[in-house]
């Protein structure tokens, strides 16, 4: 999936600010907007645990807040054999903001898959039934 290395790499780069003392499971994710600007996010936890941030809702909360509007992947990355999928408040906030895209898993072993968002949230809610 070589159309995707950069978003991999930019993942891989973000992962190493991971706050995550608690859990030790450090993640990291890159997003690609359509002006072509990556952001990265990582994720940064707390004592209080539930206030945790994913990565993957640090890197589109960045974009955002920089004014950005749409999106054309997204990456996550960690250090494990199964591949870390996002959880379902991510997938969330993946299709408010992203639709439909490619979200790319990977390791830090060079292991990669592909899943769409609209698969892995079936049924989305949002905005069209307000
Ligand atoms: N985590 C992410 O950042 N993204 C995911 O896709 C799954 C889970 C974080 C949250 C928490 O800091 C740690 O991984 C363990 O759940």
């Amino acid at each position: 999936m070589p159309a995707h290395d950069a978003l991999i790499a930019a993942a891989q780069k973000a992962r190493e600010n991971a706050y995550a003392p608690f859990s030790n499971f450090r993640v990291g994710a890159a997003l690609r907007a359509q002006s072509g600007r990556i952001y990265t996010g990582c994720n940064v936890e707390n004592a209080s645990y539930g206030l945790t941030c994913c990565a993957e809702r640090v890197a589109i909360f960045k974009a955002v807040s920089e004014g950005e509007r749409g999106f054309e992947a997204i990456a996550v990355v960690t250090d494990v054999d199964v591949l870390t999928p996002p959880c379902g408040a991510c997938r969330q906030i993946i299709w408010e903001f992203c639709g439909d895209v490619p979200v790319i898993l990977a390791n830090l072993k060079g292991k990669v898959e592909q899943e769409s968002s609209a698969k892995l949230l079936p049924r989305a809610f949002d905005s069209s039934f307000l």
